[in-house]
């Protein structure tokens, strides 16, 4: 599996997943076009580097942010090969009547909103490339297992990636005939800071919390962050051509049970 030549974006590059992926891209040969809405640590990101990359700090709720990034690929590499959209955030485990209207429609913007934003700056651009040259693309959604399956105190975080997977599918099935993959990763609790953060501020305590939650997964633990970032890997390599509207579940078997 190589990216040599290709333009890779990603978003929420600073973050847990994001940071590893540019790592793991980069080793594989490709440019990387990255974006972040913390600009101290996306440049921090890009510094531990070494392979092109060109940096733009952003909010994904802002649709312009996405026409900035496609139009940066193309002015600095000359293409945008692949996207992952992977900027998100959680909301504090409580019943759907806890949750503050004002922060669902945040958390909506972020995690439903940012990836429709993103794919309307990304299809047309990825599309014309190939109906001008035939180069395919392919687009990665980080969704979530709450994607998939309903789950109890996360209940507008799984509004939202159930969002993403309908897009997914949508948008693979709109453009089969144009050259663009598009699939969604759905891991479970994987060792980000996004996990950690939370685990840590249980009311709970660490320990007790980590076993609440990994005890319906049949591999009992939780991922690690290399393990979902070999399948967005796979997801965006060309050899993996006849792959779209696909959700793969990376949950140590959360949601076949
Ligand atoms: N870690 C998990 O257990 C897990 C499980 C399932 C799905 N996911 C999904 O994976 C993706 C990445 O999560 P992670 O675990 O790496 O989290 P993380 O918190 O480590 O990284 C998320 C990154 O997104 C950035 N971000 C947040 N809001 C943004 C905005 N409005 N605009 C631009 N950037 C923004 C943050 O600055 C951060 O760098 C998210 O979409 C998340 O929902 C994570």
């Amino acid at each position: 599996m190589r990216f040599d030549h290709k333009t890779v974006l990603i978003s929420g590059a600073a973050g847990g997943f994001g940071s590893r992926m540019a790592e793991r891209f980069a080793d594989l040969g490709a440019n990387l076009v990255l974006s972040d809405q913390d600009a101290l640590a996306l440049q921090a990101v890009a510094d531990s580097l070494e392979c092109e990359v060109a940096l733009l700090a952003g909010d994904v709720t802002d649709p312009e942010h996405h026409h900035e990034l496609v139009d940066l690929a193309q002015a600095e590499f000359g293409s945008l090969d692949v996207a992952v959209n992977n900027a998100g955030i959680v909301q504090p485990m409580q019943r759907l009547p806890d949750t503050d209207p004002e922060f669902a429609r945040h958390l909506i913007e972020v995690d439903l909103m940012g990836v429709i934003y993103a794919m309307q700056a990304q299809l047309p651009a990825m599309a014309t490339r190939f109906e001008e040259e035939g180069t395919p693309a392919a687009i990665v959604n980080i969704a979530s297992a709450a994607g998939l399956v309903g789950s109890p105190f996360l209940a507008t975080y799984a509004a939202a990636k159930h969002g993403v997977v309908g897009l997914t599918r949508s948008a693979a099935a709109e453009y089969g005939r144009k050259g663009v993959r598009i699939n969604a990763i759905c891991p479970s609790f994987a060792n980000t800071a996004m996990l950690t953060d939370y685990l840590e501020a249980s009311p709970k305590g660490r320990e007790a919390a980590e076993h609440a939650l990994t005890r319906g997964i049949p591999m009992a633990r939780v991922g690690q962050v290399d393990e979902v970032v070999n399948t967005i890997l796979f997801a965006a390599w060309d050899g993996n051509s006849f792959m779209t509207g696909e959700t793969l579940s990376v949950d140590g078997g959360l949601v076949a049970v």
